[in-house]
């Protein structure tokens, strides 16, 4: 399974990748997104939405855990489980109904509800590098493995990597 990995890159970098990662979510999927507090999961989830076709302001979902979009008959399901005290905690947002469909799952601090989220095809991992960060992608399934190498595929694959 591909796995590449991008170094000291800038926001603006971070949101190129996402960007280009964008056209291979068109079908749905899940992504789980993993770093420390300010790493750019949120960053990363509101450029790929935009890219998506997503008009509406991409509000971190710290407060209200899930926040949810439509795009093209996309369903999209952005979630920020980092204030939840244990997986039992998220049986209430009634994922179940929305896994029965074809959905795009961006699931920041997924660690925290263990499997009662959807596992990942694609995990992306951001962690701080000085004022900038590092980005990696982890494919765990075939459909993972082809975003990642449509990705690398999109253009140069070397954007920011530290030199
Ligand atoms: N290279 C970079 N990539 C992403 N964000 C950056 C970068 N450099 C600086 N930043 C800043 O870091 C912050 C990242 O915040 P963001 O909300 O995306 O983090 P997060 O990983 O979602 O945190 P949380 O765990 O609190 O949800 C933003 O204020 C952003 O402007
Ligand atoms: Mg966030």
């Amino acid at each position: 399974m591909p796995d590449v990995s991008f170094g000291a890159i800038d926001e603006s970098a971070l949101a190129e990748l996402a960007r280009r990662l964008a056209p291979a979510l068109h079908d749905g999927g899940v992504v789980h997104l993993t770093g420390a507090l300010g790493a750019g999961k949120t960053t990363f989830a509101r450029a790929l939405l935009g890219a998506l076709g997503v008009r509406a302001r991409v509000k971190s979902p710290t407060y209200s855990l899930i926040e949810s979009y439509e795009c093209d008959g996309l369903g999209i399901q952005h979630l920020d489980l980092y204030r939840i005290a244990g997986a039992g905690e998220v049986e209430w947002l009634g994922l179940r109904d929305y896994a029965a469909e074809r959905q795009l799952w961006l699931i920041e601090w997924p660690e925290r509800a263990r499997d009662a989220v959807p596992p990942a095809d694609l995990v992306v991992h951001l962690a701080h590098a000085g004022d900038r960060r590092t980005l990696r992608l982890e494919a765990l399934t075939p459909a993972g493995s082809l975003w990642v190498k449509a990705l690398e595929a999109s253009g140069r694959t070397q954007i920011g990597t530290a030199g």
